[in-house]
């Protein structure tokens, strides 16, 4: 089979690396695609928006499957639009169409679905420029820390939590006057602030089964001890063994299956992944967030501990048969850790080179913001590449990430030394 892959950062590098180790894999595209797929595949210069050069690529090279990383080109409905086309009807997707991408293109919308399915999740109130008094009102009622949210893809930007009751007027305001995340801030939810430690759930769905991929932690902010502002993620642990049997299967049966619940009673023909973002509040898990995709830099250590074919899982989940599938999952430890352009995530530099790859052994590398030029790869982007160690301790896996992190050289590089760190105190 034939398999489309589509967008450009270290979660498609991974898939790219784990569908090539597949025997149900004729052969491999991704479109764009980076330096680090090219080695596992065919990159493809069309765009993960570019919805005419996407099925023109699909006809071009007889693809069978196509694999949606990002979630921009699932909001926008790229299943629609190939699903749209009569002679690619026997083309299998991985990713929801615009309805179910809505569980994360409009936090209004996912709300509104936990609410109505009973899903636990933070209490919420949203609101629009034309009820922006009622909202300043609303916020005087609150507890503080409180929570503010865009509606619409901010690119992980588009959530504030404000410490004082003048701070949460003011990005009210902004969001709702000034469009401070532009169209994304039409609509802004008031959320309550929820303590506790927060864990990311990976599901694949057939829109019927599903499987429970391996869950991982995130890294959010910059630097060390969770300081400094938030990024996409700069690297990321599973297992995580706060997810205890207990815990994990709360998260079955009161967020995972009333989830497909109701997208079957909303009509919504769900096959793709679903990215649960979690709160183990007290020991209950409560939804902050969902995602109509696989995380990232997650995706760089959940998909080395699958030992399935991950080619036959995606399949599966794009025919309907994930009940014939058998997900094995590896008990080693899998740890990230992202190397960022200097200044990122503000202002970043762009076109430095990037040495000492040769030297890395005892990882794999994941490319993200690079390009090739002249013979050389060179930083393009803020997340730069993630080096995932795996080994049957976390301290091994910890020790070989960040060793592969310290070997690479770029001017400006930058990355977290504690990633895996407090997971390791927990289980100590
Ligand atoms: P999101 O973009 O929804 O993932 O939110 C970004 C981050 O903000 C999350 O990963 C949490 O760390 C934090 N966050 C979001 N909502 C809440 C909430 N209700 N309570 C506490 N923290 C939250
Ligand atoms: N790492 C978080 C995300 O992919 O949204």
């Amino acid at each position: 089979m034939n398999v489309l892959i589509l967008g450009s950062g270290g979660r498609e590098h991974a898939f790219a690396w784990k569908i090539s180790q597949s025997n149900l894999l004729s052969h491999l595209f991704i479109a764009p695609g980076n330096p680090g797929t090219a080695n596992v595949g065919t990159n493809l210069a069309v765009g993960v928006t570019d919805f005419e050069g996407i099925v023109a690529a699909i006809r071009a090279h007889n693809i069978e499957l196509v694999i949606v990383g990002p979630e921009e080109p699932l909001v926008r409905g790229i299943r629609n639009f190939i699903e749209s086309q009569p002679d690619l009807q026997h083309v299998g997707i991985v990713g929801p169409g615009s309805d179910g991408a809505q569980l994360e293109g409009s936090k209004d919308f996912s709300k509104n679905f936990m609410h109505t399915y009973g899903i636990p999740t933070a209490a919420s109130k949203t609101f629009t420029k034309e009820t922006i008094e009622e909202g300043l009102l609303y916020l005087e009622e609150q507890s503080l820390p409180i929570v503010l949210k865009a509606d619409g893809l901010a690119a992980g930007k588009g959530v504030i939590i404000a410490q004082s009751l003048q701070e949460a007027k003011d990005a009210l305001e902004e969001m709702l006057l000034e469009s401070k995340f532009g169209a994304a801030s039409e609509k802004v939810i008031i959320e309550q602030f929820l303590r506790g430690i927060e864990l990311s759930v990976f599901v694949l769905t057939d829109g019927e089964n599903y499987v429970v991929l391996p869950e991982a932690k995130d890294y959010k902010r910059i630097g060390d001890n969770d300081e400094g502002l938030n990024t996409g993620g700069m690297g990321a642990v599973s297992p995580v063994p706060f997810a205890t049997a207990k815990f994990m299967e709360l998260v079955k049966t009161k967020v995972i299956d009333p989830t497909l619940h109701g997208l079957n009673a909303e009509n919504i023909k769900y096959q793709g992944f679903i990215f649960i973002g979690l709160m183990n509040h007290e020991g209950e898990p409560y939804v902050i967030e969902y995602n109509a995709r696989m995380g990232d830099p997650e995706t760089e250590v959940v998909l080395p501990r699958i030992e399935s074919d991950f080619l036959s899982l995606l399949i599966a989940s794009s025919n309907g048969t994930l009940s014939e599938q058998v997900l094995q999952i590896s008990s080693q430890y899998a740890v990230t850790t992202m190397v960022v352009a200097g200044g990122y995530p503000e202002n970043y530099r762009k076109g430095d080179v990037i040495s000492n790859l040769e030297k890395i052994e005892d990882a794999f590398i994941f490319h993200a913001g690079t390009q090739e030029k002249e013979g050389e790869i060179i930083t393009s982007g803020g997340r730069v590449m993630a080096f995932t160690g795996t080994s049957n301790t976390l301290e091994n896996a910890i020790q070989k990430s960040q060793k592969a992190a310290i070997t690479a050289k770029y001017e400006g590089k930058n990355f977290r030394r504690d990633i895996g760190l407090d997971v390791l105190r927990f289980k100590n």
